[in-house]
């Protein structure tokens, strides 16, 4: 199983959308994905209309449970718990978890915008970090920090960065382009060919608690995270059934 941490120390960078849409777009080729919504506030468990549902990620870490199945064949959830705020561990809880998920592919493991116990058990749990980040000036310092993070902690782990809620039109996001692209190479991250544009169908399937390719599958966004699924299986040497 291929496990990845989907991480940045700034909230709000699409991570619990890109766990959730390319969650789905990983299933619908294939792959038996399992989603872990490590963050207290839920977002993840919420956009699947899972909320309340158990057992949860508390139970998981502690060896007590197994990730629940969702309305999309071949996706599975460990639902969120608002407990996690207060998990202080320091042993590797989860690790061994992870070590007892049989019979999947891929795991993605949305983190909080922290360096709490779930992200950092989770950048040195997984076998990549996949970082979500806006085109903004003040996200670039922002994606440097949390790359050297993961490299501290993780020499040598591939980092991927994944450019969200993308606005093409705006002259500020091809400066930052230019500026990510001239970063990655400097600090060693792949900066993917995917973007995944600034689109409100994205926003609207989380209120209809469904991937957005559910919602609208000819939207721009439902578009965009079934190509950034057919990039990350492409780098990541794993098969797409059609
Ligand atoms: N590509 C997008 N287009 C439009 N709105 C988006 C997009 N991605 C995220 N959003 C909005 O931003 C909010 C925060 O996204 P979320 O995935 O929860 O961020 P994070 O997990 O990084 O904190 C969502 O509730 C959604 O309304
Ligand atoms: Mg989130």
């Amino acid at each position: 199983m291929l496990t990845v941490a989907v991480w940045n120390l700034k909230g709000g960078t699409s991570k619990s959308c890109t766990v959730q849409n390319l969650g789905a777009e990983l299933a619908h080729r294939g792959q038996r994905t399992v989603l872990v919504d490590l963050d207290g506030q839920g977002t993840l468990t919420y956009a699947l209309g899972m909320e309340g549902a158990a057992p949860t990620v508390l139970d998981w870490i502690e060896g007590k449970a197994y990730p629940l199945t969702t309305d999309t064949d071949d996706l599975y959830l460990v639902p969120g718990d608002v407990g996690m705020f207060q998990v202080t561990e320091e042993a590797d809880l989860m690790g061994p978890s992870l070590g007892r998920l049989k019979g999947f592919d891929i795991c993605l493991l949305d983190c909080p915008p922290s360096l709490g116990f779930a992200a950092v058990q989770a950048v040195l749990s997984a076998d990549r970090v996949l970082v979500p980040t806006l085109c903004e000036p003040a996200a670039l310092k922002g994606v440097s920090d949390a790359v050297q993070f993961i490299q501290e902690e993780r020499p040598g782990i591939p980092i991927e960065v994944v450019r969200t809620r993308y606005r093409s039109r705006l002259v500020l996001s091809r400066d930052m382009d230019s500026q990510l692209a001239v970063q990655a190479v400097a600090a060693g991250y792949r900066l993917l060919d995917t973007t995944i544009p600034e689109n409100i169908a994205i926003a609207e399937a989380i209120a209809h608690q469904v991937p957005v390719g559910n919602h609208a599958p000819d939207s721009t966004g439902a578009i965009a995270y079934g190509h950034l699924a057919q990039e990350l299986l492409s780098l990541w040497s794993l098969p797409s059934a059609p």
